[in-house]
C-alpha cells in the first residue's frame, strides 16, 4: 500500500474517532457535571479515570471491531456462539438501545444549539441586538415542547440525509476544515474569560481538590461521563475499528491520542465556561442550562459579541452534528448487518424515524411529561442519569467481557504489541489488569455508591 493512501485512511480514522468523541459532551455536559460534583476533586478523579479505564476500554473496543470486522451486535453474536454464553448477545443489544435513546436525547440538546444559532442570526437584523438577545432563556425553550421537537427533528433530518446520501466522509472533512476557526474562537474566548475578575476563584474551585465535596454519586458520574464523552459502551468504536484494514494503525496509540485530545478539550471547556458562570451568577452553575444561560448573555453584552456568538454556536452545532453522525452511523451499521437485505438508505431512515419517536419524551419533558418525576427528577435528568451514569457503564462492562472472551490471547497481544511502536509486554499486562480488575471494580463501586446515595439523600 502506498504511503499516501495509508495516511489518508489513518487520517480519516482520527477524524471519525475524534469527531465522535468531541461534542456536546465536552462543552455542554462536562462543565455542569464538574459544577454539580464540587470542582477540583471531581476533575482530578475524572482525568484519572479517563486515562486509565477510559483509554483501556477505547483500545479494547477498537480491537473487537478490528478483529471481528463487524459491528457490536454481530460481534456479540459471534462471541456468544464461540463461548456458548448466550447472555453476551444481550450486551450487544444493550449498546444499540443505549445508542438509539442517546441520539434522541442528544438531538434535543442539538436543537437548543440550533435555537441559539438562529437567535444570534436574527439579532443581526434587530435595532438593538443586546436587548433582543437578553430575552433568550433556556427555561422558555424547555417549556415549549413543540419548538424543541421541531428543532430536534430538523437536526435529525439533516443527520439522516447525510448518512443516507453517504456524505459522511465529505461532511467530516468539511467540518474539520472549520476546526481551526473554532480553535481560534475558543482561544480568544478563553483569554477573555480568564481575564475576568472571577478567575482566581474559579482556578481555586477547579484545581484545588477538596475531597469533602465529593458525594455518593461522584464516582458514578465520573465513570458515566468518561464513557459518554469517549463514546464508549455504544459500540461506536467497535464499528469504527471494523472499518480499517489490518495493520494500518497501532490501536493503543490511537486510543491514547483520542483520549488525550478529548480530555484536553474538556479541560479547556471548563476553563472557558466557569469564569463566565462565576462572574454572572457568583457560583458554579450546576445544571444542563449552564452553558446556554451564561454564554449568550456574556457574549451579547460585548461589542461584536453577536458575530462571535453566531460563529461559536455554528461551530458547536457542527461538532454536535459530527457526533450525531457517529451515533447514527453505528446504529445503521448494526441494522444493516442484522438485516443484510435492507438498503443502507432504508436502514438509516428507519433508525432516524425510530429515534424521532423517542425524541418526543425529552422534547416534551417540560410540558406534557412535566409531572413525571422519579426521586424529584424530571425526564431529561432521568435520561441523563439513568442512561449515562447507570446503563452505559453496564454496557461498557459488556464490551470488556466481549473483548476478553472473544479474542484469543495471542491475537490480542499481537494487536497490542507492535515492533514499530513503543508498547511492550509490561504495558500489555497492565492494560489487561485494568480491563479485568480495575474497570469492573470501579464500575460496580460507582453503581453501588449511587444506589446507596438514593437512600441517604
Ligand atoms: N462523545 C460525544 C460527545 O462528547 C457523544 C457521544 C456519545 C457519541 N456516544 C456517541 C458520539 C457515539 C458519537 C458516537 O458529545
Amino acid at each position: 500500500m502506498s504511503k499516501r493512501s495509508s495516511f489518508r485512511n489513518r487520517f480519516s480514522f482520527y477524524l471519525l474517532a475524534i469527531g465522535s468523541a468531541c461534542g456536546l459532551g465536552n462543552l455542554w455536559r462536562f462543565p455542569y457535571i464538574v459544577g454539580e460534583n464540587g470542582g477540583g476533586a471531581f476533575l482530578l478523579l475524572y482525568v484519572f479515570l479517563a486515562l486509565t479505564i477510559g483509554m483501556s476500554l477505547l483500545i479494547a473496543e477498537l480491537m473487537v471491531g478490528h478483529y471481528t470486522g463487524v459491528s457490536v451486535l454481530a460481534a456479540a453474536k459471534k462471541v456468544s456462539q464461540q463461548t456458548k454464553r448466550k447472555s453476551i448477545v444481550a450486551f450487544g443489544w444493550l449498546s444499540v438501545i443505549i445508542s438509539v435513546v442517546t441520539l434522541a436525547y442528544y438531538s434535543v440538546i442539538c436543537g437548543w444549539v440550533l435555537h441559539y444559532l438562529t437567535q444570534f442570526l436574527m439579532s443581526l437584523f434587530q435595532k438593538d441586538s443586546t436587548v433582543y438577545l437578553s430575552h433568550m432563556s433556556v427555561t422558555m425553550l424547555q417549556q415549549s415542547g413543540w419548538l424543541q421537537f421541531l428543532l430536534a427533528s430538523v437536526h435529525l433530518l439533516i443527520s439522516v440525509v447525510i448518512v443516507v446520501k453517504g456524505l459522511g466522509d465529505g461532511v467530516e472533512r468539511w467540518i474539520t476544515s472549520l476546526l481551526p476557526v473554532f480553535g481560534l474562537l475558543v482561544v480568544v474566548l478563553l483569554i477573555g474569560s480568564l481575564s475576568l475578575e472571577s478567575t482566581p476563584e474559579v482556578l481555586r474551585f477547579l484545581f484545588y481538590p477538596d475531597f469533602s465535596k465529593l458525594n455518593w454519586n461522584s464516582l458514578g458520574h465520573a465513570v458515566g461521563h468518561v464513557f459518554f464523552t469517549l463514546s464508549l459502551g455504544f459500540g461506536t468504536m467497535v464499528t469504527f475499528g471494523s472499518y480499517f484494514k489490518k495493520d494500518e494503525e497501532h490501536l493503543p496509540t490511537m486510543g491514547l491520542r483520542v483520549t488525550l485530545i478529548d480530555t484536553l478539550i474538556s479541560i479547556v471547556a471548563v476553563l472557558l465556561i466557569f469564569p463566565i458562570a462565576f462572574s454572572m451568577s457568583k457560583q458554579p452553575l450546576t445544571d444542563p442550562s449552564l452553558l446556554f444561560e451564561v454564554l449568550p448573555r456574556f457574549l451579547s453584552s460585548y461589542k461584536g459579541g453577536v458575530i462571535f456568538g453566531l460563529t461559536f454556536f455554528l461551530c458547536l452545532w457542527l461538532a454536535a452534528l459530527n457526533a450525531s453522525l457517529g451515533l447514527l452511523e453505528t446504529i445503521t451499521a448494526n441494522l444493516v448487518e442484522k438485516k443484510p437485505k435492507l438498503k443502507r438508505s432504508v436502514a438509516a431512515s428507519i433508525s432516524g424515524l425510530t429515534i424521532l419517536l423517542i425524541t418526543v419524551f425529552p422534547a416534551f419533558s417540560g410540558t406534557i411529561f412535566k409531572n413525571f418525576k422519579m426521586y424529584g427528577h424530571g425526564l431529561i435528568e432521568i435520561f441523563d442519569s439513568f442512561l449515562i451514569n447507570g446503563l452505559l457503564p453496564v454496557a461498557g462492562l459488556g464490551m470488556v467481557i466481549i473483548a476478553l472472551t472473544g479474542l484469543p490471547e495471542k491475537d490480542r497481544k499481537d494487536l497490542f504489541i507492535s515492533q514499530t511502536s513503543m508498547t511492550s509486554q509490561v504495558m500489555y499486562s497492565h492494560w489487561k489488569i485494568v480491563l479485568m480488575w480495575v474497570l469492573p471494580g470501579i464500575i460496580i463501586l460507582g453503581l453501588a455508591l449511587q444506589i446507596i446515595g438514593l437512600f441517604f439523600r
